[in-house]
């Protein structure tokens, strides 16, 4: 089994991918770490109490980073998740409360307790995890492996031509969390944008999913619409979903090894750089990071099926 903790900013494809994380029998959802990003943190907060309780298993929840670690906030994309994160829908209220803990210290508890055992998979901007790596930097070789959904090597971005939201919307606690010295896998755009959820996936979706599959189903219809203006396509892409597909299904994916930074000031602010491995440049600087993989292939289908097949 993949004993997980999910850091995430619920949002619509975070929504799906808590969905996956709750309802997987192969994994177990330690906890939830919020961050602003798609929503403030407060809202981010609500939606993954609310999700854990709709699936009838509420799991901990603790609330992190309520902006970036150096600069003032990008505004959240309220056209493409809504104001309410999941696509405006109305929502029932929340019964439980946050964890008393700040989500950085969550992780490190978390990861302390279960030295070995633990993956970090995080879909959001990475503040939580820059914090917990300044709050325990041992937890680097305590945690089994650091799954990133975010980045863009070959693909171009999403919110500039070179910039991918998550990486984007704190440059420097990416900068961080992709140069630490642990195992770490980069799921980007370059797969997640070969991946797309039809109408007829969520049908089935939301037909299995009960109260959950309402708040999926209405969320994605909102999601939906952006998809269509923005890509011209029918469908939305399910990018948070990709990084549990990547750690239960590796097999469904290629990754190349290489070494990776990010660029946190200018133009390109946002950007991720990648060298492979082996590759020689004249400013070897750029191999002087650790050795990550990086995802650039993937069976966009089977990855949409395995999605739906979880949630049907
Ligand atoms: C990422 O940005 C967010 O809007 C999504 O939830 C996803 O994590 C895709 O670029
Ligand atoms: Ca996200």
């Amino acid at each position: 089994t993949y004993p997980i903790i999910f850091d995430t900013d619920p949002g619509v494809d975070d929504a799906q991918a808590i969905a996956i994380a709750l309802r997987h029998p192969e994994i177990e959802l330690l906890g939830m770490t919020t961050t602003f990003g798609n929503v403030d943190v407060e809202t981010a907060t609500h939606n993954a109490l609310l999700l854990g309780e709709l699936a009838g298993k509420p799991v901990p929840v603790a609330q992190g980073a309520a902006c970036p670690m150096v600069k003032p906030r990008h505004p959240a994309p309220k056209h493409i998740h809504g104001d309410n994160g999941l696509g405006n829908i109305d929502l029932p209220p929340v019964a439980g409360q946050a964890d008393p803990r700040n989500a950085a210290q969550f992780i490190v508890d978390t990861v302390n307790q279960r030295p070995g055992d633990v993956s970090l998979v995080a879909v959001g901007p990475l503040g939580n995890l820059a914090a917990a790596l300044q709050i325990d930097p041992s937890i680097v070789t305590k945690v089994k492996q650091v799954v990133i959904m975010g980045g863009s090597i070959r693909e171009g971005g999403n919110v500039t031509p070179v910039a991918e939201a998550n990486i984007f919307n704190d440059a420097h606690a990416a900068q961080k969390v992709l140069t630490a010295e642990w195992p770490l896998t980069l799921v980007g755009l370059d797969v997640t944008h070969r991946c797309v959820l039809t109408p007829q996936h969520m049908e089935r979706i939301e037909t299995a999913q009960g109260e959950l599959g309402k708040v999926l189903a209405g969320s994605y219809a909102f999601y939906r619409n952006f998809y269509r203006q923005a890509l011209g396509i029918d469908g939305c892409c399910p990018h948070d979903s990709v990084a549990l597909a990547w750690l239960v299904r590796p097999d469904l994916f290629e990754t190349q090894r290489g070494h990776l930074n990010v660029v946190t000031e200018g133009s390109a602010e946002g950007q991720t750089l990648f060298a492979p491995k082996g590759r020689a440049f004249i400013q070897d600087r750029w191999s002087q990071t650790p050795e990550v993989d990086v995802c650039l292939g993937v069976d966009g289908q089977a990855v949409s099926n395995w999605i739906t097949d979880t949630l049907s």
